[in-house]
């Protein structure tokens, strides 16, 4: 049996990481955590409790009373919990959207979750998607991929996604919370999203959701095996794409 490996999935908001993470982790038989959903349910901690994001104090005591888990649910996926609380449906909705870049800028907030998701990664077999996880959360990670996809593109998934659970929204609202937080999360002092540099890229805006499982599944294999330079695995990922991108999956 190969050794259990960490997967890092990093990019930009509503590249579709959570999606290949989770479908991966169940492949993989491995722990999938959403660390966005971490930030969210954090977010929706300090809205309930009028937390002021300038008072450092506050919102270290406030971290002292959260309490974040996750259960895996009938459907076979997983579920935030806030406090024992099932917060799954109510993290996804657009204020929290429009609230969780200022949360997790902050220090205090950082240090809370990145100590929480090493704890998590310890005995590795998991797959983590977010913002910092290969460059902060798992520097020593053996796989670690950052998505991008068009804007228009991860506007158009993030909408979809938004009508399905009944809440209105259209595209421009969606493109412009997209921007913002991508501006807040790239820009920030702590950990701000970068590429780590030994990151393999994938622009996923021509693929569907098995292709890119596919793909990213090939990586995990040369992963596991270890013998595969950076070089090779973005040559794979680059032969991949001429193959099998589709003209714009809109
Ligand atoms: O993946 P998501 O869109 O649900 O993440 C919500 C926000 O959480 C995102 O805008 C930035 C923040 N985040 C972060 O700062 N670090 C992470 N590792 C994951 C998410």
């Amino acid at each position: 049996m190969p050794k259990p490996i960490i997967v890092a999935i990093d990019g930009f908001s509503s590249c579709g990481k959570s999606t290949v993470a989770k479908q991966l982790a169940k492949q993989l038989s491995y722990i999938f955590i959403d660390s966005g959903a971490m930030y969210r349910a954090v977010t929706l901690y300090f809205i309930r409790h009028n937390i002021d994001l300038q008072n450092n104090e506050a919102v270290e005591a406030a971290l002292n009373h959260i309490h974040i888990h996750f259960e895996y649910q009938a459907d076979g996926l997983p579920a935030t919990f806030l406090n024992n609380e099932n917060v799954e449906a109510a993290i996804r909705q657009m204020e929290i959207s429009q609230m969780v870049s200022p949360v997790s800028a902050l220090k205090p907030v950082r240090i809370a979750m990145v100590k929480q998701q090493q704890r998590m990664g310890e005995k590795k077999g998991i797959v983590m998607d977010g913002r910092d996880i290969g460059t902060t959360v798992f520097p020593h990670a053996e796989l670690k991929i950052f998505l991008t996809a068009h804007p228009l593109i991860r506007a158009q998934r993030r909408l979809l996604e938004y009508r399905q659970k009944g809440e209105e929204m259209d595209l421009d609202t969606v493109l412009q919370n997209l921007a913002e937080r991508d501006r807040i999360d790239s820009t920030r002092a702590e950990s701000p999203l970068r590429k780590a540099e030994d990151a393999i890229e994938i622009d996923n805006s021509n693929l569907d959701r098995d292709q890119q499982l596919h793909l990213i599944s090939e990586l995990v294999e040369m992963a596991k095996e270890g013998q595969f330079s950076q070089g090779r695995k973005q040559l794979a990922v680059e032969r991949y794409l001429c193959v099998h991108s589709k003209k714009f999956n809109l």
